[in-house]
């Protein structure tokens, strides 16, 4: 459990550095990332470096005792690079040009762009990369970030006719598998084909997807290029990526592939977070101080997958932010909440965002651990007495890393990618539907391994599976192989890879462990919310809603009012026709998660609990205050059983 801060030395005067050195120091913190925006000092003009200052920033924090993890600086080409090669600004969808004069002005495709960065980040890891204090690399910065994936430049489109010719090999088979021969698109070969954009309506579903795989390797070869000279320069430090919250543009699987991150470090700005996804009004205004109890605890258990266990969180929200379309002050507490949330999910290192407040440019409104004029914010204050808390602390300082849950929940981004390109109802969003399930399940008290269709999932009690667009052998095997409960969510199997509509009728190849069919299916607007109850809870279906067709030894648990089967199931597999009001979702799992023997709580609203080794920690993120569900005997390791606002508490089972 380590504390680190994101600095901008190139932002301060140099007579400030060993000051806040000393001070980060002694605030309790042992890691610091510098560097990610500033190649325009660190090469003024072209192949002129300029070292000398970061050569002092790097001495002075390492001579404080601090470990640095060194960004590449290619968010941010600079202005010299943008006029020699003014082709790197990315072209937009609908064919305008993004400008110089903010960040990430870059196309992922530019071969010329790539080269420059593999220059750049040659010549740093070559100075810095043996250095004993820089112990890690990020590339880049938050890629995807202000949507600049995709880029609809002539360098994707030559890339992605490549893609496209090493995917189907001949163009025969690019016109079968996209169905071509509808409206009359048969390609006669590779370089005829454009890209999906500026067309009359909309463009084959197929031909967005294959753009948005093609996209999603793109940045991940993108990414790759920088950790392969990191790897070579630096061997000795972790190589990582700072990855964005609820942010599904890439998959991140696939990125991390082949040892493409040793740690998976992500963004975490809750208060934000919860104003901008989509979440009822009453909820956003319940939690506009605290953050929604489970936004950043849903992309907690995801990265800890993603990065096989190992998990950072870069950049934590130190106070309110510039970005959100409201961007309150956290409720007192919550800055050493996010902390302890974090670690008690795995985290090994919480970061914050930032050192110190920044009084000019963009980010002048955003809070860091100091104002700016280099007092302790609130935010500041209270990672104070978290460092302090943990160093006193045997039983915390010392912690495991998290084991595994005994539920999974699957995430899957081509899912996302499909339902995107097809909402089919203007309110269907499948990662809101995943997190309205993962809500429910820690309602429930139960912590959660947010993982891929690919996971082994042969030591979970319950896998849920929100959607899964296309089903594949390998999890119909998976199912066949384990012991757990299996609960599918609607669109389940409705596609197949080359996104057309199976011909044995959706949910495809789960009939096999579920036979039943989707004959129909329709997406609901907000006044067409068909009725039904299951065990005992009574509820509606909101945005989608199938006709299910259940076929031999399927079972109905529950029916809407006009008749059609609402919940199915066979065996251990149980599939949902709708997409249901989160108090139904709470009764599909609550049954199952006794179906499959696990121990469920009923926590009080906006508290939340997480199991880490021994400790079990509790978190009340709700205006009330709470009792922990601790044992009668339970030893305190930090709080007590009362919860106000924003306050926590850990114990032991004695
Ligand atoms: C992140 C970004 C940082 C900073 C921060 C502000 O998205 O990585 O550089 O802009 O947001 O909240």
């Amino acid at each position: 459990m380590q504390l680190g801060v994101c600095y901008y030395p190139e932002q301060w005067p140099r007579s400030m550095w060993a000051n806040d050195a000393k001070r980060m120091v002694e605030l309790g913190i042992s890691h610091v990332r510098i560097a990610e925006f500033a190649w325009s000092r660190m090469e003024p003009r072209a192949h002129e470096y300029d070292w000398t200052w970061l050569d002092e920033a790097v001495s002075t924090l390492a001579g404080a005792g601090l470990k640095i993890v060194l960004g590449t600086p290619t968010a941010s080409p600079p202005r010299w690079l943008i006029d020699a090669y003014p082709d790197i600004l990315p072209l937009r969808a609908d064919g305008t040009r993004w400008n110089f004069g903010s960040r990430r002005h870059y196309d992922v495709s530019s071969e010329r762009y790539r080269e420059e960065c593999v220059r750049i980040v040659t010549a740093m890891a070559r100075r810095y990369g043996k250095h004993p204090s820089v112990i890690a690399w990020q590339t880049d910065n938050e890629l995807g970030c202000h949507d600049t994936i995709p880029s609809y430049s002539t360098a994707a489109l030559t890339r992605f006719r490549t893609w496209l010719a090493r995917r189907y090999e001949t163009i025969d088979a690019l016109n079968r598998a996209w169905g071509n021969v509808f409206w009359s698109m048969e390609y006669p070969s590779f370089d005829t084909i454009g890209l999906p954009n500026l067309t009359p309506t909309d463009a084959n579903p197929i031909h967005l997807l294959d753009f948005r795989r093609f996209m999603s390797d793109e940045v991940a070869s993108f990414h790759r290029e920088q950790a392969d000279v990191l790897r070579e320069f630096a061997p000795g430090a972790d190589v990582l990526h700072n990855f964005m919250g609820f942010f599904t543009t890439f998959d991140h699987y696939r990125f991390v592939e082949n040892g493409a991150v040793d740690v998976a470090a992500w963004d975490s700005y809750p208060l934000a977070r919860t104003e901008v996804i989509a979440l009822p009004e009453e909820d956003k205004a319940r939690y506009a101080r605290t953050g929604h109890p489970d936004v950043s605890a849903f992309d907690h258990d995801r990265y800890r997958a993603i990065g096989a266990g190992r998990f950072w969180i870069m950049e934590q929200e130190a106070g309110p932010v510039n970005w959100a379309p409201w961007n309150p002050v956290p409720a007192p507490g919550m800055v050493r909440l996010w902390a302890y949330e974090a670690f008690a999910h795995g985290a090994e290192l919480v970061s914050y965002f930032r050192w110190r407040q920044c009084p000019y440019a963009q980010e002048q409104m955003h809070s860091g651990l100091n104002l700016p004029d280099n007092q302790l914010s609130q935010g500041g204050l209270e990672v104070a007495r978290a460092a302090q808390e943990i160093a006193a602390s045997s039983v915390l300082s010392g912690l495991p890393p998290a084991s595994r849950a005994k539920v999974a929940l699957v995430f899957d981004y081509e899912t996302q990618w499909m339902f995107e390109i097809q909402r089919h109802g203007k309110t269907f969003d499948y990662q809101t539907l995943a997190f309205d399930y993962y809500q429910a399940l820690r309602e429930m008290s139960l912590d959660v391994d947010i993982v891929s269709r690919n996971a082994d999932f042969s030591q979970y009690s319950l896998v849920v599976v929100p959607s899964l667009a296309v089903m594949s052998d390998d999890l119909v095997r998976a199912i066949e192989n384990s012991s757990a409960q299996w609960v599918f969510g609607p669109r389940s199997g409705s596609r197949t890879p080359e996104f057309s509509i199976p011909l044995t009728l959706p949910p495809g190849l789960l009939q096999s462990a579920l036979p039943v069919r989707v004959l129909e299916a329709e997406s609901l607007r907000p006044t067409l919310t068909p009725a039904t109850s299951l065990h005992g809870v009574e509820g509606n279906a909101i945005h989608w809603r199938e006709h299910l067709q259940p076929g031999a030894g399927t079972e109905v648990l529950a029916r809407f009012d006009d008749g059609w089967p609402a919940v199915v199931s066979h065996g251990r597999v149980r599939y949902a026709g709708a997409w249901f009001d989160h108090a139904l979702h709470r009764a599909l799992l609550d049954d199952a998660a006794r179906a499959a023997g696990l121990a469920i709580g009923t926590l009080p609203e906006g508290l939340r609990v997480r199991r880490r080794g021994d400790v079990t920690f509790a978190f009340n993120f709700g205006p009330d205050v709470v009792a922990a569900p601790a044992p009668a005997n339970a030893r305190f390791v930090l709080g007590t059983r009362e919860l106000r606002t924003a306050d926590l508490c850990a114990w032991l089972e004695a």
